[in-house]
């Protein structure tokens, strides 16, 4: 089936927000995708599911190099302002730098890369694959940086949202009752 941007039952999905960077044929770009996840560890891969139409996945496709900074939890903003222009039309680096947004240069890519995300992460791309109606990137990461103190933003149902409280562990009673049920439920 085909489903709509905005169905309402795919809003579900709870995600980050990739700020993704990257340069070449459109100059230097950022562009804000919430298709964006940590899939190995060894080696450490993170998949962008990315329109072929955006100036990012031209990029991408050139330079075979990507950023990725997750968005921290002030940076709806710049969500914004990265995922409703083009990098066809727009100098959005250059915007977000008149806004004061601050970016440095890559270590191991040449590619701007955003001061204050909660991750940073440099990215070769090992694999691209169309997928559906978008283009899977696969990076390698050759570089990653996280500030613990700096937290996520989240993505759902359309807006943006900080993370809440934790959930509570169950009671060492309902835990005890739990293991007693795994183990009656061993397979032989
Ligand atoms: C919060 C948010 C999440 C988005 N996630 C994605 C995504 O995962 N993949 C995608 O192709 N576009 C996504 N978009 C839309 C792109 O960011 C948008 O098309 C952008 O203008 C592309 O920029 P570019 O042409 O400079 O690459 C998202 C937009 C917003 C605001």
């Amino acid at each position: 089936m085909d489903l709509g941007w905005d169905d309402r039952r795919t809003h579900q999905f709870v995600t980050n927000v990739g700020l993704i960077t990257s340069k070449g044929p459109n100059g230097p770009n950022v562009m804000s995708a919430e298709w964006t996840h940590y899939v190995s560890y060894a080696p450490s891969l993170i998949v962008v599911n990315i329109s072929s139409k955006d100036a990012t996945a031209e990029n991408i496709s050139a330079s075979k190099e990507f950023g990725v900074n997750l968005a921290a939890q002030d940076h709806n903003v710049i969500c914004s302002i990265a995922g409703g222009n083009s990098g066809h039309d727009i100098d959005k680096i250059a915007a977000l730098n008149d806004l004061g947004v601050e970016f440095y240069d890559g270590k191991t890519i040449n590619v701007p890369m955003i001061n204050g995300a909660a991750m940073n992460a440099e990215c070769q791309v090992i694999q691209e694959t169309p997928l559906g109606d978008h283009t899977m990137f696969v990076g390698e990461v050759q570089e990653i940086l996280a500030d613990e103190g700096v937290l996520p933003l989240v993505y759902h149902n359309g807006k943006y949202w900080k993370l809440g409280d934790e959930v509570a562990k169950p009671s060492q009673q309902e835990r005890d009752k739990i293991a007693g049920l795994i183990a009656k439920h061993k397979k032989t």
